[in-house]
């Protein structure tokens, strides 16, 4: 697709106007003067997304490779000033080789000054950036600073340097689609949110996320009403954990089952997949999930997984989204390759997002909540609100195995038959801790409830909190642990 189709693509039909459609550059170096078109290589303006207004840009490749020139950057910059002086989300399309060489500072400044809007806009007006051609050198961090990056397949390409440049620095050989493809990000890197088939998709599925996000920071999430009964009850909820605590199972199926319609946006498909994050509705308003794969690596937060989750409970929390948590942890991933990777700093991070976090927090603890994840994974002691337990939970310091083998070792050692006091140990242990029970007494848990009812009880509970005002301390910001 070129430009226009782009946002004609993106936007209500009709509703697309134009800004600045006779800019041209002012430059007449390298011959540049003999190369001057209406609008420069980018198209900007304004529209309506299901009725609700919407600022966007593209870059148009056919005008010097999209390239960005200072005309192109100062009409990005005016529509992102009017995004946020009318509190409206901004869509960039990004299809661009980067900064116009021949204009030299002159680009890299208009870089600067879009990087310094989008560092503004955080937080104030959701920044959405698709790309749908390449993305070269600096002209990859405007679009990493924005809350979600759509990536075309095969389409979408996002590199700091290209791979000729690699080969010289490094002596490594790769293609373009390795190196900075939409699947490698999408998987692997974690830059890229949301991976799309192909471009007509791709607007369809941003016009999807736009439909559960707030036009700013001052505004609730639009509300869609819903035929499904917000009480409703889901005996397929009580067979969804196995018997055996071991056994994975998917928790999609338990947000499938909770939420209005069994709908889900992904967030983060395919990256980090121990860890689920989208938005759903309950009771027609918008709810970020966060919640654990069993079926994937057993659910366990690494690296990766602390990483996406803590990013989208703060996006949740600057956009008055209120956040629902379905907890299956069997602890934070130990090994070299983690702590060598920094889990500790990377797991600080899921801390500071969730007791920041001031939107209603719901937590539902499925089955194991151990060790650190137990605290990290909206307990009440980082300010949940409502703390469920199905009476599968296991809340404890360690999985059961690794407890006994530590608090009875001697005992098990000196053991005539040491397997089978092994056994009693840690059933008796599975008795006395792997329940939900003892911290209910304490009112860590406020309910262990029939799992049928997760939604009645959660629905419940997001109404009492929708008049809930809280704070953090007044200051010029945190230090989360980058
Ligand atoms: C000026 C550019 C350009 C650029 C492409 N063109 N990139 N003109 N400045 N950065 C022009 C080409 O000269 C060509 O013009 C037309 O756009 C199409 O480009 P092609 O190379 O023919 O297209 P294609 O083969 O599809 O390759 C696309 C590409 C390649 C992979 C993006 O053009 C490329 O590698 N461009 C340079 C990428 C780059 O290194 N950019 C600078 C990064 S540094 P004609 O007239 O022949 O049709 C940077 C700093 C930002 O961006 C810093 C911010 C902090």
């Amino acid at each position: 697709m070129v430009a226009r189709e782009r946002l004609d693509a993106l936007f209500d039909a009709g509703s697309f106007t134009e800004i600045d459609s006779f800019v041209t550059h002012r430059s007449s170096d390298f011959g540049l003067d003999q190369q001057r078109f209406e609008g420069d290589s980018v198209v900007t303006g304004h529209g309506t997304v299901d009725g609700r207004r919407v600022f966007a840009y593209a870059q148009d490749f056919t005008v010097l490779g999209g390239s960005l020139s200072e005309a192109a950057s100062l009409k990005i910059c005016k529509i992102m000033d009017h995004a946020v002086k009318t509190g409206a989300p901004i869509v960039g399309i990004n299809d661009s080789g980067g900064a116009r060489i021949q204009e030299g500072v002159l680009s890299l400044a208009g870089y600067g000054e879009i990087f310094k809007r989008n560092v503004l806009a955080s937080g104030v007006v959701p920044q959405i950036t698709i790309v749908a051609g390449p993305a070269a050198g600096g002209a990859v961090y405007s679009p990493a600073i924005t809350d979600f990056i759509f990536m075309v397949d095969k389409v979408g390409q996002m590199y700091i340097t290209g791979p000729d440049v690699v080969k010289a620095v490094t002596g490594e050989q790769v293609s373009l689609e390795e190196l900075g493809g939409a699947g490698m990000h999408a998987a692997r890197s974690g830059v890229a949110h949301f991976l799309s088939p192909d471009e007509k998709s791709c607007y369809e599925h941003v016009r999807a996320l736009l439909s559960y996000l707030p036009s700013n920071n001052t505004e609730s999430p639009p509300v869609a009403p819903s035929d499904d009964d917000p009480e409703r009850r889901d005996e397929a909820l009580t067979s969804v954990v196995p018997d055996d605590p071991s056994r994975a199972y998917d928790m999609y199926d338990v947000i499938r089952l909770i939420v209005d319609d069994g709908s889900v946006l992904p967030v983060h498909e395919r990256f980090a997949p121990n860890i689920i994050c989208g938005f759903a509705r309950m009771d027609g308003k918008t709810v970020g999930i966060v919640g654990q794969q069993p079926a994937h690596l057993a659910g366990v937060l690494d690296i990766d997984a602390s990483d996406k989750a803590a990013r989208f409970v703060r996006f949740c929390d600057a956009f008055n989204v209120p956040i629902v948590t379905l907890v299956d942890v069997p602890g934070f991933m130990p090994g070299t390759a983690q702590e060598f990777g920094g889990i500790i700093r990377h797991g600080a991070k899921l801390i500071y997002a969730y007791a920041e976090a001031t939107v209603p927090k719901v937590t539902v603890i499925t089955r194991k909540a151990y060790g650190g994840a137990y605290i990290v994974m909206g307990s009440k002691h980082l300010r949940g609100d409502v703390n469920l337990a199905w009476p599968s939970a296991e809340i404890a310091v360690m999985g059961p195995d690794g407890a006994v083998n530590i608090i009875h070792r001697t005992e098990i050692s000196e053991a005539a038959d040491q397997a089978g006091r092994r056994i009693e140990l840690i059933g008796e242990y599975r008795e006395k801790f792997a329940n939900p029970y003892i911290a209910a007494q304490r009112g860590f848990i406020d309910d262990v409830i029939d799992p049928a009812e997760t939604r009645l009880h959660v629905v419940r509970a997001l109404r009492m909190l929708e008049s809930k005002v809280d704070s953090v301390p007044p200051k010029k910001h945190g230090n989360i642990p980058l």
